[in-house]
């Protein structure tokens, strides 16, 4: 019994364990409607070329449609013997529409034809996360709106800085989705070029116009070199690049989220329905989805790693290592795509509590560096403002107050410049207030922001 995949060059059958070794169809048929649509192109183009027949043009489309339909009705019977998508539906067509089918394959190979189904299944995808970034972006801006003057205690170093605007703080993660934004779409110029036409690797002796499939489904262009076309999958890591600067911004805000919700913060709360409870424990409310969004970032870096590892080995062209690029890059969509979806839904129905997060600016001194610049105003140099202020912090701590509860009398001890003026230095909103700067904090500028954003991105 001879091998039923290849040809009469093989005299004996495929062992059990290479043929299951060896398929990709349990995760590749995920790519069907690429690989028809890839099919019927180059068809079309064959028959145009006069390579094949019209009556074998209009067979190889009537036997497509019924394949489509099977799959689409789960009725289609996917054969590991037949090792791939692509060989299953050739496979399939033949038995359909006879010599037709067998005709499909004319000047093209797998290699070209793997290239060409994964670049095509990728831009629908890309295009599928580009609306869900700007989903990510209202869904903030929609918080951010009406806390553009809602009072934050800004960290760094986890420690209390400077007070800021939460609106403010959520309008620095839409800068960061739309630079994503950016990155998606200057990669999808790369991802849309076309393969097919590059054969097993040399190009092919038939007339082939690949210009023409290319507008046919919709590609900027051809790869203009047929090694590069088979063997290149830096596509696929540069999308993986992308995913992984999504997700570490996702996680970020996820470790914020989670920080928040906790009662040592209690800034903000989730929806009942984005929390989950304990099995042993009555009381808790837990922000599992941040977690787990945190927790699936490693997930897409290991994609990363593992697509710039299959790669780095490869002499050109073709190799089956290649076919390791789908589960990665597959999963690194799936993660990508439920994330944005799940984060955008959550950030929406967050529950501001302004109270704490005032409270909490207060308890940290937020506004010493604002009476270091006031001092500085009535003429002090900034280091001496700076040991003036750390005097006075020192004093308020010992009091158990906020500066801005410290008396006159108090605040003139440190220094005689110091008048009742201070006061509106001292306030949260006056240190946000000062903060005028392009890109600074203040309510008027954040709301510029808002307005900047609220153009770019239009309505929902
Ligand atoms: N399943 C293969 C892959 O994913 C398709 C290309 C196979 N080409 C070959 N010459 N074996 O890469």
């Amino acid at each position: 019994k001879k091998s039923e995949a290849w040809s009469a060059l093989f005299s004996e059958p495929m062992s059990e364990l290479v043929k299951r070794y060896t398929a990709s169809v349990d995760f590749d048929k995920r790519l069907w409607q690429a690989d028809i649509d890839g099919s019927l192109a180059h068809a079309e183009m064959l028959a145009a070329q006069g390579i094949i027949g019209e009556a074998d043009r209009a067979a190889i489309e009537r036997g497509m449609a019924q394949i489509r339909q099977e799959i689409a009705d789960g009725r289609f019977e996917w054969k590991l013997e037949l090792e791939d998508v692509h060989l299953n539906i050739e496979a399939r067509l033949t038995q359909l529409v006879g010599d037709a089918g067998k005709r499909l394959h004319t000047g093209r190979s797998r290699n070209d034809q793997v290239a060409t189904d994964v670049r095509l299944w990728l831009r629908g995808e890309i295009d599928g996360l580009a609306a869900l970034l700007l989903t990510m972006q209202r869904a903030l801006l929609a918080v951010a709106e009406p806390n553009v003057a809602t009072i934050l205690p800004g960290f760094t170093h986890m420690q209390v800085a400077q007070p800021v605007s939460f609106g403010h703080h959520l309008l620095a993660y839409v800068e960061m989705f739309a630079r994503d934004a950016e990155r998606l779409a200057d990669l999808r110029r790369r991802v849309n070029r076309l393969p097919l036409g590059a054969a097993a690797l040399a190009g092919t002796s038939y007339p082939l116009d690949r210009e023409r499939v290319a507008r046919t489904l919709g590609f900027d262009g051809v790869c203009q070199n047929s090694l590069d076309a088979v063997s290149d999958r830096d596509f696929a890591i540069e999308f993986t690049a992308f995913a992984s600067l999504v997700m570490m911004h996702v996680s970020r805000l996820s470790e914020e989220i989670v920080l928040w919700m906790s009662q040592n913060f209690a800034f903000i709360d989730l929806a009942d329905r984005y929390c989950t409870g304990s099995s042993i424990m009555p009381q808790k409310r837990n922000p599992d989805v941040a977690e787990l969004a945190r927790g699936k970032t490693g997930r897409v870096y290991g994609h990363l790693v593992a697509l710039l590892t299959l790669m780095k080995g490869q002499p050109l062209t073709y190799n089956k290592d290649n076919q390791e690029d789908k589960e990665p890059l597959f999963d690194t969509v799936d993660t990508v795509r439920d994330t944005l979806r799940i984060m955008a839904e959550m950030v929406e129905g967050i529950v501001v509590k302004p109270e704490a997060m005032e409270r909490a600016a207060l308890r940290g001194y937020a506004t010493a560096t604002d009476l270091a610049d006031y001092l500085v105003k009535k003429g002090l140099p900034f280091r001496d403002a700076h040991e003036v202020v750390a005097h006075a912090v020192k004093a308020a701590i010992g009091q158990g107050l906020d500066l801005s509860a410290l008396p006159l009398a108090t605040l003139q001890g440190f220094h005689a410049s110091i008048g009742e003026d201070v006061y509106a230095v001292l306030s949260l909103a006056g240190s946000l207030n000062a903060r005028q700067v392009i890109g600074g904090t203040a309510p008027e500028q954040v709301r510029r922001q808002v307005a900047r954003h609220r153009e770019r991105l239009g309505a929902a």
